[in-house]
């Protein structure tokens, strides 16, 4: 179980995260939406402790993890994978080195050093791959794969360290619809079959309707809404992407792109 209490995050006089809170008791898929600028990158960030929270807490299975350092914070780090919109991998790099990577924090120093793998290990991610479909790339260097088939790599290097929580800022925001598409098939699948939670960023509201058990909005760092896909009514995405009175039910076509621009695929009813 995950719980955040009251997380704050505050650079200097900006509050990018205000006292955020929810709890997951079961593995869950969750998506966070809202503007860009609403938070949701440092509140993924601080769950993962790439980022010191200003305030509050993050506990998870009754350990607070929120002050870790050393060594448990970096075995808390790999509890909670982290998945990023730019895949973050070794471009030059072979498909199945960069999987491998997500051992990292259980090897020495001289195995990576030298680039010793055991071969448990490799088979294990080759099997990953396959699950992803992408086995045959093993070999090829990331920056010869197309975007989707690098946020798999990314995702297969994420599930090298058998997280419990899969944490995924914008997973699909330089993807295509198609490999978007698959990229999120593939976290619901992991969600489905693993029982692993999945936090997922979008930007779009669709994608977080489509995918997700529980969807929440993030405004000006503050949750506005936390609830199922069905309690996302219009109404509400209004509020959470702040779209004001002027956006009425009647909403103009321009208004209705401006939203989408904002970041929002909002379908107003006609
Ligand atoms: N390292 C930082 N230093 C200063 N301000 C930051 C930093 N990171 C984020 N912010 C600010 O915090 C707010 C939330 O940012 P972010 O979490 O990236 O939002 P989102 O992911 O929803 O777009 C923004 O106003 C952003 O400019
Ligand atoms: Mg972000």
């Amino acid at each position: 179980m995950l719980a955040i209490d009251r997380l704050t995050k505050r650079f200097g006089d900006k509050t990018a995260v205000d006292a955020a809170s929810f709890v997951t008791d079961k593995p869950t898929m969750i998506g966070i939406i809202g503007r860009s600028g609403a938070g949701k990158s440092t509140l993924l960030r601080m769950i993962n402790r790439l980022a010191d929270p200003t305030e509050g807490r993050i506990t998870c299975n009754g350990e607070d993890v929120t002050h870790l350092s050393g060594a448990r914070r970096r075995d808390w780090q790999s509890r909670c994978a982290m998945i990023f919109q730019q895949f973050n991998l070794v471009p030059r790099m072979d498909v199945v080195s960069n999987v491998l990577h997500g051992t990292l924090n259980r090897r020495s120093t001289l195995a990576t050093m030298f680039n010793l793998y055991p071969q448990a290990d490799i088979h294990t991610a080759i099997d990953i791959l396959d699950r992803l479909g992408i086995a045959e790339q093993a070999p090829k260097r990331a920056e010869a794969l197309s975007g989707g088939q690098q946020q798999r790599v990314a995702i297969a290097r994420a599930l090298m360290q058998d997280p419990d929580i899969i944490l995924a800022d914008e997973p699909i925001a330089s993807l295509d619809p198609m490999n978007a598409q698959i990229v999120m098939e593939a976290l619901r699948r992991i969600h489905d079959e693993d029982g692993r939670t999945v936090i997922c960023n979008l930007h779009t509201l669709d994608t977080a309707r489509r995918y997700c058990d529980r969807v929440i909005g993030m405004r000006d760092g503050r949750i506005v809404f936390d609830g199922t896909p069905a309690q996302l009514t219009t109404g509400v995405a209004r509020d959470i992407y702040d779209a004001g009175a002027d956006f009425s039910e009647a909403a103009t076509s321009t208004e209705i792109e401006t939203l989408n621009k904002a970041g929002a695929a909002i379908r107003v009813p006609a």
